[in-house]
């Protein structure tokens, strides 16, 4: 096939290996190898020195193929990679980019302060400044620990409710990503790992989202063990799966009645499905939350909090120990206070909610035209364009993806300059710097996306 640029599959035999590598996409291997040559050529060179070219395995382009793409520069919606190819960015770093990428104001404040020194290694006012607005925000955290990951902030509210309750299993549910320390990767669904203890594995168990009977069974076998249900309010990685009526509020109860805590993660959905989390959304507070991304505006950061006195058994005035040499540090709670300055405002949630519904509303036109079997999910700003021919409202039914179809629409798109997250599982997010001609733009390139996913 001709190309855009006049080329054909044959015209640059020096491309045969790299184009080997290639999945197809809008364009012919020759023309795709070319067009991603620096990425190729870097992907080559990082293996030999990072396992898998990658510091997380998320970012490898493992459920669609092919390489991941290396970025240089990102700004407000707009990603550009080592090739110059600019892309719409629909991944917003897997969550952090709630503003677009490097908004100024926490560009600006980040830098102020790191000029005076990165790290201390002791108090400072900025982390006090930024405990007050996140316990504002969230009335269910009163007091609130910062740790530099979403990894971090689970692990560690995990560890506490084990303390408070002096019990050992956690309740979670199967297809849900907390994070990669071994409670919470111990079973689990799209991601598993080796190398966890055995004992670590016993004391995770899986219920099925939105089933309250199947979390009720577990209680009742594990009466008296289990510290702590540990959910997504809203599930981002299996598809962006919203809880079903009295599925949140049943839970609670669930928990109060056997006193185990309930914990949120809101890693993702806090300060993106709403300024305070999708506990004021949906009206439930949890005894215990974890926070990450958004929070930071780009910056690495994690917390989690809950009431004084579940957090007061941390070191030093409780016995449960966490710690961190980075963790508050003043450049990320510099981001972390811009950020949320900037998101008290509620222009930036109707704008998200505006661009996603005009998205929405573009994507179910095709998909009544054509018949496309997708399914449209999403809470605000957090999407799921998922290749299912159903509802997805849990594990079972996520393993009904159609992830090939997924992945040459994936493919597809990234050649047309939209970049979607590189799996058919997890969420994909818009910030409030996408404008409405990113949507348009995006929309335009969806049919023959979708075609090209479906019919080749
Ligand atoms: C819901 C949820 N919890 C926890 C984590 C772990 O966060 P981090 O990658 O910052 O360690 C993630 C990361 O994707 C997540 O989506």
């Amino acid at each position: 096939m001709p190309s855009k640029l006049g080329r054909t599959e044959s015209a640059n035999p020096t491309n045969v290996a790299a184009e080997s590598k290639l999945p197809t996409g809008a364009y012919a291997p020759a023309e795709r190898a070319l067009r991603y040559k620096n990425t190729l050529a870097l992907a080559e060179q990082i293996k030999t020195v990072i396992p898998g070219g990658v510091d997380s395995p998320f970012r490898a382009f493992h459920e669609v193929g092919g390489e991941a793409v290396f970025f240089d520069k990102a700004s407000g919606s707009k990603l550009t990679d080592v090739d110059g190819n600019t892309y719409i960015d629909y991944l917003g770093a897997w969550g952090p980019a709630i503003l677009g990428h490097a908004p100024e104001a926490v560009v600006t404040a980040a830098c102020a302060v790191m000029k005076d020194g990165a790290v201390f290694g002791a108090p400072h006012k900025l982390e006090l400044a930024l405990a007050e607005r996140v316990s504002r925000a969230l009335p269910s955290v009163e007091s609130v620990r910062f740790v530099n990951s979403g990894t971090e902030a689970v692990m560690s509210a995990v560890r506490l409710a084990r303390a408070f309750t002096g019990r050992e299993k956690i309740l979670m549910f199967a297809g849900g990503y907390h994070g990669h320390s071994d409670s919470v990767l111990a079973s689990t669904g799209h991601q598993s790992s080796t190398g966890i203890l055995k004992a670590s594995q016993e004391s995770t168990l899986l219920a099925e989202y939105n089933d309250l009977l199947s979390v009720e069974d577990l209680f009742q076998r594990d009466a008296g063990s289990i510290a702590a249900i540990l959910v997504e309010p809203v599930c981002g990685s299996m598809g962006v799966v919203t809880p079903g009526e009295g599925f949140l509020a049943g839970l609670k109860a669930i928990a109060e009645r056997h006193g185990a805590l309930l914990i949120f993660d809101e890693v993702i959905t806090g300060f993106r499905v709403a300024y305070g989390g999708a506990q004021n959304l949906y009206g439930i507070k949890p005894d215990l939350t974890c926070l990450g991304k958004a929070l930071g505006g780009g910056m690495p950061i994690g917390a989690y909090g809950g009431s004084r006195q579940i957090m007061s058994q941390l070191m030093p005035e409780g016995a449960v120990y966490q710690a961190g040499t980075f963790s508050g540090n003043p450049v990320t709670m510099a981001g972390g206070v811009a950020t949320l300055d900037l998101l008290k405002d509620e222009s930036h949630y109707l704008r998200m909610e505006a661009r996603a519904s005009e998205l929405f509303a573009g994507l179910s036109k095709l998909k009544t035209k054509a018949g496309y079997p997708i399914e449209l999910q999403r809470q605000g700003s957090m999407f799921g364009i998922i290749f299912a021919g159903g509802p997805v409202r849990n594990f079972t039914e996520s393993k009904t993806i159609d992830a090939p179809a997924f992945a040459r629409f994936f493919h597809y798109l990234l050649d047309k300059g939209v970049y979607l997250p590189p799996s058919p599982f997890d969420a994909a997010v818009l910030s409030s710097a996408h404008s409405r001609e990113d949507i348009e733009t995006t929309l335009a390139q969806m049919e023959p996306a979708l075609d090209f996913a479906f019919n080749g």
